[in-house]
């Protein structure tokens, strides 16, 4: 099983904090906020994860995460020279993982206990994808599952009328054929390969399992959130 950390796009909801660094170097915590998603994978027994970042901090990010020796795994890295979507970053990782499955991170999504079960639930999976969902009181900030009652059966992103309040979390886990199915992806309205267009080819192919995420998950890509995943972890000691 190989890690990949998506950690480009501009950063513009968090401008001008973004104007000079990345914004996944910006603190939460008392690290930088990709620690919590190495420190996620490493802790779910992955060692070997490619960085996807894009030009303008890859040299910060670099000299931030290191080798890997620090983490105990070993860190890759690719340029994504333009944020062309979730799905777009992930792509660029096929030569690292080819023939393995991927667990994915994004490097703004912040998980309040490991990702473990996760991830070997997905191992005990025969094949597809495994997403993770959260109920959140903001639904149209999100991808949003659609469920019955055995499973997942759309994802809309950031829906107007969302079909319910679970969010599709930051963190994705696919098989071998990921790749496969990327390529297959027309860019969306805002010009990206989408990452919930991605997850809805593999419940086309009845191919998608879920779970509910059993602790505290953020996103903090905004402001706000950013500044509430901080509070949390100095007021509760996360
Ligand atoms: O946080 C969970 C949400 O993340 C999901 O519910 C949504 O379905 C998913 O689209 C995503 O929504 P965001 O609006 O938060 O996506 P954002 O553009 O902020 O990108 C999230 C992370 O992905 C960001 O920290 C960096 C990485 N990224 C993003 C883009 C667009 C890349 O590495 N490359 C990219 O081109």
């Amino acid at each position: 099983m190989k890690g990949i950390i998506l950690a480009g796009g501009e950063g513009t909801r968090l401008y001008p904090l973004t104007k000079a660094t990345n914004k996944h170097l910006l603190p939460v915590g008392r690290v930088p906020m990709i620690f919590h998603a190495v420190q996620q994978l490493t802790g779910a027994g992955i060692h070997d994860i490619m960085v996807v970042t894009g030009t303008g901090h890859m040299g910060d990010m670099v000299r931030c995460l290191g080798s890997g020796e620090e983490f105990g795994c070993s860190f890759s890295y690719r340029v994504q020279e333009k944020p062309l979507g979730i799905a777009h970053g992930l792509s660029l990782a096929e030569d690292f993982a080819r023939g393995e499955r991927v667990v994915v991170m994004l490097a703004d999504n912040i998980f309040g206990a490991s990702i473990r079960p996760v991830v070997e639930n997905f191992t005990r999976q025969v094949e597809g994808a495994r997403v993770v969902l959260k109920k959140v009181s903001d639904p149209t900030r999100y991808g949003v599952a659609a469920l019955d009652e055995r499973q997942v059966v759309n994802i809309e992103e950031k829906p107007q009328s969302p079909k319910s309040d679970f969010a599709v979390v930051g963190l994705y886990c696919y098989d071998e054929k990921v790749f496969d199915l990327i390529r297959k992806l027309a860019y969306s309205d805002r010009g990206e390969l989408e990452v919930t267009s991605l997850n809805n080819q593999y419940i086309q192919l009845r191919q998608m399992e879920y779970e509910i995420f059993d602790g505290k998950w953020m996103d903090a890509g905004t402001p706000e959130s950013w500044f509430e995943a901080n509070r949390i972890f100095f007021e509760e000691g996360n």
